[in-house]
């Protein structure tokens, strides 16, 4: 097995490749020129680094990225700054994750497991998820004014509404954390089929390395997968008190 990680020099992209370095995975990252990995990923010898950025990559080299890859998982998301947030690629994951399942179709020898890190703010229709009317009407202006928000809906909606459930090629599953912190240590965590909680007026908290834990939980434990494919889970720390979390 060799896994393709996505985003692998961000927050959580560098903790799903620690575990999949700690389960002797095969694990193949693209990142930036720019990105700065910890000497443990850098060094590993199951860790192949391709340099570049996923929307300047030609189809030859899109085909090498992928090539011998049955899971691909995608932690990419906007840098925290004017430039990440408004300034072009203005849908860095919609376009890559669509450019990955036409490119797997292209090559249609082989099924490929695509895991994409999502948000709560993304509502899943085909679920039966609702809004509140505050809840839409924050959720619009989001979208209107938050170009990130935007493309990680885009992205959701592709797999959703254009890959869906029958594919043949292409099975998915949309990890949906709240908001997110970032923890030391894993720590016990709850996966439900839909928010249990407004990620608006009352988001919960769900740190980057649980996040991590139950992606490569998706990748390593079949019935996992089997539970959750084509499916848009969200995961939340798990506390008897808020401020806990
Ligand atoms: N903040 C929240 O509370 C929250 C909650 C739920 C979901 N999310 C979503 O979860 C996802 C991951 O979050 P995170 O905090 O782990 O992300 P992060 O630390 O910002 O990491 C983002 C990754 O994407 C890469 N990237 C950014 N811009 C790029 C570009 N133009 N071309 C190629 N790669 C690019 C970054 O590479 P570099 O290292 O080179 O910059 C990095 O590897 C995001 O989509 C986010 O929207 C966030």
């Amino acid at each position: 097995m060799r896994v393709l990680v996505l985003g692998a020099s961000g927050a959580t992209g560098k903790l799903v490749v620690d575990q999949l370095i700690k389960k002797q995975i095969n694990t193949r990252i693209l990142i930036r020129n720019s990105a700065v990995l910890s000497s443990h990923i850098n060094q590993s010898p199951l860790v192949e680094i391709i340099k570049g950025n996923i929307n300047e990559l030609d189809d030859f080299e899109m085909n090498n990225l992928i090539n011998d890859c049955t899971i691909i998982i995608s932690c990419l998301g906007h840098n925290v700054t004017l430039k990440g947030m408004f300034g072009n690629p203005r849908y860095l994951v919609f376009d890559a994750i669509k450019r990955i399942c036409e490119t797997v179709k292209n090559n249609a020898n082989k099924k490929v497991k695509l895991i994409l890190m999502g948000t709560t703010g993304y509502t899943n229709p085909l679920s039966g998820e609702t809004n509140s009317m505050g809840e839409k009407i924050i959720f619009s202006v989001l979208k209107l004014l938050l170009p990130p928000h935007r493309d990680n809906v885009k992205a959701a909606d592709h797999l959703i509404t254009e890959i869906g459930k029958k594919n043949e090629i292409i099975e998915w599953a949309i990890v949906r954390p709240d908001s997110l912190v970032n923890h030391e240590e894993e720590s016990p965590y709850e996966v439900y089929d839909s928010p249990v909680r407004s990620p608006i007026f009352n988001a919960g908290k769900t740190s980057r390395i649980n996040v991590s834990h139950f992606i490569t939980e998706l990748v390593t434990v079949e019935e996992t997968w089997i539970d959750w494919q084509c499916k848009t889970p969200v995961v939340y720390n798990k506390s008897l008190k808020d401020s806990d979390t």
